[in-house]
Parts: C-alpha cells; sequence; structure tokens
C-alpha cells in the first residue's frame, strides 16, 4: 500500500466516477451550465497528461442554435451515410444511435488537436506523431469523469467529415476537430453502454484482454509472478471494485 494514496472516500470517488460515466445521446434538459462550472471542467480537460507537455487541445464553446443545427446535418449526413455499411439486426438498431444532444445538451464543445503546437519537435512525438491525439483523448476523459461527478451528463459525437466541421467552425486546415462533445445535465444515466442496452456489443471480459509476459498469454505460468492474476482480475469488478 502506498503511503500517498487517497483517503477511502475520496479513492471510492474516483472509481465511482469512472464507473458511472456514461456517453450521454439523449435526454439532455438544455439548462444552462453556469460559467464557473463549465471553467472548472475545462480546466480539468486541460490537466490531462500530454506528450512533451504539448498541450495539443483547443476548446470551442458552441452555444448558436443556427452552428448547432449546420453541426446536426452533418453529422445527421454522415449517420445516414454509415448506416448503408450494417445489415440485418446492426441495420435495424442503428436508428437507435441517437446524435439529438447535439441540438439538446447546454452546451457543445468542439475539442481540436493541433499538431503544430510547440514546433516541429515536441518531446515524445517524434517516434509516434499520433501521441498529440492521444493526449487530447486524455483532455476529453478528464472532461467527462469531472462531468460526471458534476452530475452532467456528456457525449461524445465523432460522425462526420473533418472538411465539414472545418467550414462550419471556421478552422485552419491544420487543426484536426478530434470531438463534438455535448454536455449538460441529463433526465438519466444509464447503467450500462447504450449499445449493450440495444444488444450492438458487449463489455469483453477483461481476464480475456490481460496477457502475461507477452502477445496472447491469456495464462500465467505456474508458480510464476503473474499466478493468481487470473482470478484476481475475474473477481474484481463494478459490484465490488476492490477498495479495501
Ligand atoms: C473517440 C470516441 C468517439 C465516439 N464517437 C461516437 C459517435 O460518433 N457516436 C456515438 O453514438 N457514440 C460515440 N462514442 C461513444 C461510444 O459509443 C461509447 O463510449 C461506447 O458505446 C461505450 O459506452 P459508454 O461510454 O457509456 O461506456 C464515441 C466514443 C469515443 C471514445
Amino acid at each position: 500500500m502506498s503511503r500517498d494514496r487517497f483517503s477511502t472516500a475520496a479513492r471510492r470517488a474516483v472509481y465511482e466516477a469512472i464507473y458511472r460515466r456514461r456517453d450521454i445521446r439523449e435526454g439532455y434538459t438544455g439548462e444552462p451550465i453556469d460559467h464557473a462550472t463549465l471553467a472548472r471542467l475545462l480546466h480539468a480537460a486541460h490537466h490531462a497528461a500530454s506528450v512533451g507537455f504539448m498541450q495539443p487541445w483547443n476548446f470551442i464553446l458552441i452555444q448558436s442554435g443556427e452552428r448547432r443545427e449546420q453541426l446536426w446535418q452533418v453529422v445527421d449526413k454522415e449517420r445516414r451515410s454509415a448506416a448503408v455499411i450494417f445489415e440485418g439486426q446492426q441495420a435495424r438498431q442503428f436508428p437507435s444511435i441517437k446524435i439529438e444532444a447535439l441540438r439538446e445538451a447546454s452546451v457543445v464543445i468542439c475539442v481540436t488537436v493541433d499538431p503544430s503546437r510547440r514546433g516541429p519537435h515536441v518531446l515524445g512525438r517524434i517516434s509516434d506523431e499520433d501521441t498529440d491525439l492521444y493526449s487530447a483523448s486524455c483532455a476529453v476523459q478528464n472532461l467527462w469523469l469531472a462531468a460526471r461527478a458534476e452530475g452532467f451528463g456528456m457525449g461524445w459525437v465523432s460522425f462526420y467529415r473533418k472538411p465539414d466541421i472545418r467550414h462550419i467552425l471556421e478552422l485552419p486546415h491544420h487543426i484536426n476537430p478530434i470531438g463534438l462533445i455535448c454536455l449538460g445535465p441529463v433526465t438519466a444515466f444509464p447503467d450500462q453502454p447504450v449499445l449493450q442496452t440495444i444488444g450492438w456489443a458487449q463489455r469483453m471480459p477483461l481476464e480475456e484482454l490481460v496477457f502475461y509476459e507477452s502477445w496472447d498469454r491469456p495464462a500465467p505460468e505456474p508458480g510464476g509472478p503473474w499466478e493468481g492474476m487470473p482470478e484476481a482480475v475475474r473477481n474484481s469488478n463494478f459490484q465490488s471494485p476492490g477498495i479495501p
């Protein structure tokens, strides 16, 4: 046990935010978020890890009904063209994937990535240029968890063609819009992902995803350092996150 660990209540709160976070697509009440709270959420996002401390993000706060309608239109266009890829049951389930949040949420935030931020040689990004995207994803996750703790729903919409978003939001060509984030009070937080509820996909058993020492080894060597780990993974779950 680390002497630096949080109190039991604080640790439970962290896990609670993680487990009770949801991607919320509908049921936004539209009530405004006060500026102090929204600023707190944006600070949480801005305190994410970033490669070479690059901080590649910007947050475009969008309130205008007209602009939100334009965003809805381009997302709907993309959603309809994506729908034809799916067949059978998935084609029938596809309309359950809602985008009304773009119209109904209290605020829409376009999160962008500027790959040129801090110049051409960002520490850590030299060997993997996607690390700017990983960094901005950390920022969105911070926002998501902080929003959940504040009682706000949040939905990440990425069904769009980037040139459409660049046009509507007047982004320079090199700026990458990675998400339209819908945010605000909602009528309910489902217990499980909507895609799970509609039968699109299930959460995979974690023990199938943990390998030991090299790829595709889901069972550790008997007597080795990982003996008992698969059982520990299986027994520690949402109902019992194992916080002593
Ligand atoms: C990078 C990213 C992009 C996403 N884009 C969309 C999207 O365009 N439309 C959508 O319905 N959900 C989108 N989602 C939400 C996922 O469908 C959702 O996170 C997943 O089903 C698990 O549900 P949960 O977030 O409630 O746990 C996105 C999530 C991530 C992380």
